[in-house]
C-alpha cells in the first residue's frame, strides 16, 4: 500500500469562503473528499495535513520523510518566498509534486515565481482541485519507476 501525504499551506483552510472567483467554491474538506473518491480503487493510503504555520509545514515534511512514499504540496503563499520550506523539500528524499489551484502565472507578479517548485519533481498549476488528483496519479507513476530502478 503506497502512502501519499497531501500538505496544504496557509489560508487554504478558508477555501469555499476565500476569493471564490479564483479558488472556486469547494471547501478544503470537499476537495479532500474528491481526492479520496479518486483513490478509492487504488492501493493508496492518503494522509492530509493543513497548516498556516511555516514551522509546522517544515516539521511535517521532516516527519514524513521516513513515513510516506511521496507528497503533494500546495505551499500557498510560502511558495513565493519560503527558502526554509524549499530547504526541507530538498532534503525530502521521495517524489514531490507542487500544486496550485489557480494559475500562478496569470496572477500578480509576486505569485509568478515559486522558490519551492525547483526542488519538486514537477508542478501543476491552474487546474483547480483536479490538480491534486493529477499529482497523485503522477506520483504513483514516479514511485513505481523508482521502485523498478532499485
Ligand atoms: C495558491 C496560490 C498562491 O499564490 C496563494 O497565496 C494561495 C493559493 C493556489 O493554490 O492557487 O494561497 O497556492
Amino acid at each position: 500500500m503506497l502512502k501519499i501525504g497531501i500538505l496544504n499551506g496557509p489560508n487554504l483552510n478558508t477555501l469555499g469562503k476565500r476569493d471564490q472567483h479564483i479558488y472556486g467554491s469547494l471547501t478544503l474538506n470537499e476537495i479532500n473528499q474528491k481526492i479520496c473518491e479518486f483513490v478509492e480503487k487504488e492501493k493508496i493510503e492518503l494522509i492530509f495535513v493543513q497548516s498556516n504555520s511555516e514551522g509546522e509545514i517544515i516539521d511535517t515534511i521532516q516527519k514524513w520523510s521516513s513515513l510516506i512514499d511521496g507528497m503533494v504540496i500546495n505551499p500557498a503563499a510560502y511558495s513565493h518566498y519560503s527558502h526554509a520550506i524549499a530547504d526541507a523539500l530538498r532534503d525530502f528524499s521521495k517524489p514531490v509534486i507542487e500544486v496550485h489551484l489557480s494559475n500562478i502565472f496569470s496572477r500578480d507578479e509576486f505569485r509568478q515565481k515559486s522558490v519551492t517548485a525547483p526542488v519538486c519533481n514537477g508542478q501543476i498549476t491552474g487546474l483547480g482541485y483536479y490538480g491534486y488528483i493529477l499529482a497523485i496519479d503522477g506520483l504513483n507513476t514516479l514511485i513505481g519507476q523508482t521502485n523498478k530502478d532499485q
